[in-house]
C-alpha cells in the first residue's frame, strides 16, 4: 500500500486529496498547522500529524518523527493566496507568502528527501498556480501570490536536478479554479473533482529528471 504525506489537509484542496488518496487505498500522513482542532481531518482516520509549514522548528520536528519511514508521495499544498496588485501590496504579507507558498514546499520537500528515496514511487508534488505562469501573466491582480509560485515552479525546477539521481520526480500542478476559501464561492471546479484529477496526474507519472508543470487533467502549462 503506497503512502502519501500531504500538507496543508484540514480544509480545501488538502482535505479532499486526503479523501481520494485514501479512497484509492493510500496510506495517508496528513499534515496541519492544528490537527486536534480539525474536526473533518480527523473524521477521515488519516494519521495525522502537526506541522506549521512556516516554521522550520516544525518541518524538523515532522521529519524527525517520520525518521526511516518511506514515503511514496509527497504533495506540498499548504498555501496562502492574496489578490492586491501594485497599488495595495502589504509587504509583511508579500514576505509570510514568500515564506509559506515559496520556501516552505522547499524546505518541507529537502526535509523529507530521504523518506522519498527509500519509497517506491518517488514523486514530489506542489500545489503550484497557472497564475505563477509568466507567459500568461496579463493581468496585475495577486502580485505577490503570482510571484510566489512563479519562484516555487523555479525553485522546483533546479531541486528537480540536483534530486533526479535519488531517482526522484517532481511536479508542479495547478488545481484548476477550485471552490475553497481560496478559491471563493464562484469557483467552477468542486475541491472532489479536482482532487481526483490531481490524483491521476500525479499516481500516473513517469520518472522524469525534469519538472513538469500540469493542470489537473494534465494539461501542460507554458512557464
Ligand atoms: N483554490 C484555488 O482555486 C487554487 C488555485 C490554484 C492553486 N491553488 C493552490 O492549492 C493549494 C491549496 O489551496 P486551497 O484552495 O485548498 O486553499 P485554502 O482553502 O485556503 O486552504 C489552505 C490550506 O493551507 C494551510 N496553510 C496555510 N498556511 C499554512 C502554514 N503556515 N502551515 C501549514 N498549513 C498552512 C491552511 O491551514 P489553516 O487552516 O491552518 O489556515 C489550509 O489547510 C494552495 O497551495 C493554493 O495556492 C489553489
Amino acid at each position: 500500500m503506497p503512502t502519501t504525506l500531504i500538507t496543508g489537509a484540514n480544509r480545501g484542496i488538502g482535505l479532499a486529496l486526503v479523501r481520494e488518496f485514501q479512497s484509492k487505498g493510500h496510506t495517508v500522513i496528513a499534515t496541519a498547522r492544528d490537527p486536534l482542532s480539525a474536526k473533518d481531518l480527523k473524521a477521515t482516520g488519516a494519521e495525522l500529524h502537526s506541522l506549521d509549514v512556516a516554521d522550520p522548528a516544525s518541518i524538523k520536528a515532522l521529519a524527525a518523527g517520520l525518521m526511516g519511514r518511506p514515503l511514496d508521495f509527497l504533495i506540498n499544498n499548504a498555501g496562502l493566496g492574496d489578490r492586491a496588485d501594485i497599488t495595495r501590496l502589504d509587504y509583511d504579507r508579500f514576505e509570510e507568502i514568500l515564506r509559506v507558498n515559496t520556501i516552505a514546499p522547499i524546505r518541507v520537500l529537502d526535509a523529507l528527501t530521504p523518506n522519498l528515496a527509500a519509497g517506491k514511487a518517488k514523486i514530489a508534488a506542489a500545489l503550484s498556480s497557472q497564475l505563477g505562469s509568466i507567459e500568461n501573466t496579463d493581468m496585475g491582480f495577486g502580485l505577490a501570490y503570482r510571484v510566489s509560485k512563479a519562484g516555487l515552479n523555479m525553485g522546483l525546477r533546479a531541486a528537480a536536478c540536483s534530486l533526479a539521481d535519488q531517482g526522484i520526480t517532481l511536479l508542479a500542478l495547478h488545481p484548476g479554479w477550485v471552490k475553497t476559501d481560496m478559491g471563493g464561492d464562484g469557483a467552477p471546479v468542486e475541491p472532489a473533482d479536482s482532487a481526483a484529477g490531481l490524483y491521476k496526474v500525479i499516481t500516473g507519472s513517469k520518472p522524469s529528471k525534469a519538472l513538469r508543470f500540469y493542470d489537473f487533467e494534465g494539461k501542460t502549462l507554458p512557464w
